[in-house]
């Protein structure tokens, strides 16, 4: 069906070759960063050690050089996490690489001298000269996919065809691909959710969590608009979807739950996460000086004192 180098052989990466590969792709994965996981893919049996199995034998490695992205693919796929991309902007922006890029990465920039928040298809084509960005959010454990439970997730362009035509190249029986040309939507949904996630943790208990979970939602909607993103995005699968899958179980909701304890942030992350990462933990930290200062406070106080509790290091607040 065609080429596609994956950047960022983690779990997500990972996972991602499967319904790839199954689509009749050649596919390529190579890691710039993480020697554990550089020594797993490189190795014969292809172990992944988030994922605890063997990937498939059909799956490429090649070390990460500069050169490997000079070589002719379809489209590059970025599941590098945020912390890497600027790295791999500026390297696809040196080789002034033109092909289609598709991005997993989750989260947000605050970009402090335009004072602006930018999504990570903004921060490619304004900071890096990329032209041709489509980005791929929705709910999808990593385990999960590489288990081939089913899976939807949505790509978003706004040339609809683009995405479509992406969709066609790695979609399976069990990876079912939506489209929307919200782009900017769709990435902020994708992001803030992890927020989200945990004010819903913090309810401890579910009756409580459910109320939450139902004032987080009209929070999003509020945002979404405020980033002049589409409606409908935020009941979509980037939206309500992922934000239900990342409530149930994982990272941000478990660090939530401590903060509903009445844990302070930093002694929550030091007594019970002292090795994870808090996705929204970083997000909290990017963002918050641009939504402190320039939402309407009244529209999201979850947010508001989320941020607070986590930047101020303050106990969470959420009646
Ligand atoms: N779009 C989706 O369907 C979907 C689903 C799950 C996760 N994600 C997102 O994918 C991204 C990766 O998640 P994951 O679960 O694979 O995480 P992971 O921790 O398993 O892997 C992280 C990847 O980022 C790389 N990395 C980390 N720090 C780096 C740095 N400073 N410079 C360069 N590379 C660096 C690692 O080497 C690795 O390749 C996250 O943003 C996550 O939110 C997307």
């Amino acid at each position: 069906m065609g080429k596609i180098l994956i950047i960022g052989g983690g779990a997500m990466g990972s996972a991602f070759s499967i319904p790839c590969l199954e689509n009749n792709n050649q596919v390529t994965i190579t890691e710039p960063y993480n020697k554990i996981f550089i020594k797993n893919l490189a190795s014969k049996k292809k172990f992944h050690p988030s994922l605890k199995l063997n990937l498939p034998k059909k799956l490429k490695f090649k070390y990460y050089t500069k050169n490997i992205l000079k070589e002719k693919f379809d489209l590059i796929v970025i599941a590098l996490s945020l912390a890497g991309i600027d790295f791999i902007g500026k390297e696809l922006k040196d080789l002034r690489i033109k092909t289609p890029l598709l991005v997993l990465t989750k989260g947000l920039k605050y970009d402090k001298k335009k004072n602006k928040i930018l999504t990570i298809s903004n921060l490619f084509k304004n900071n890096y000269n990329a032209s041709n960005v489509s980005v791929l959010k929705g709910p999808c454990l990593a385990k999960e996919l590489a288990k081939k439970n089913k899976t939807s997730v949505i790509v978003a362009n706004k040339n609809i065809k683009i995405a479509k035509m992406i969709g066609k190249k790695i979609s399976t029986k069990y990876y079912i691909v939506e489209f929307s040309k919200d782009i900017i939507g769709v990435e902020i949904c994708s992001a803030i959710k992890n927020l989200y996630a945990m004010i819903i943790g913090a309810g401890i208990h579910l009756n409580t969590s459910s109320n939450l979970f139902q004032k987080s939602l009209k929070e999003m909607k509020y945002l979404i608009k405020f980033f002049k993103g589409k409606d409908e995005t935020t009941l979509g699968l980037a939206g309500l979807g992922d934000l239900y899958v990342s409530a149930a179980g994982g990272r941000n909701s478990k660090m939530g739950y401590y903060l509903g304890k009445g844990y302070k942030f930093e002694v929550a992350k030091k007594k019970f996460m002292p090795n994870d990462t808090v996705e929204g933990e970083q997000l909290a930290r990017e963002i918050a000086p641009f939504i402190l200062k320039k939402t309407n406070r009244k529209r999201i106080p979850l947010m508001i004192n989320l941020l607070k509790s986590i930047i101020y290091n303050k106990k969470l607040k959420i009646n």
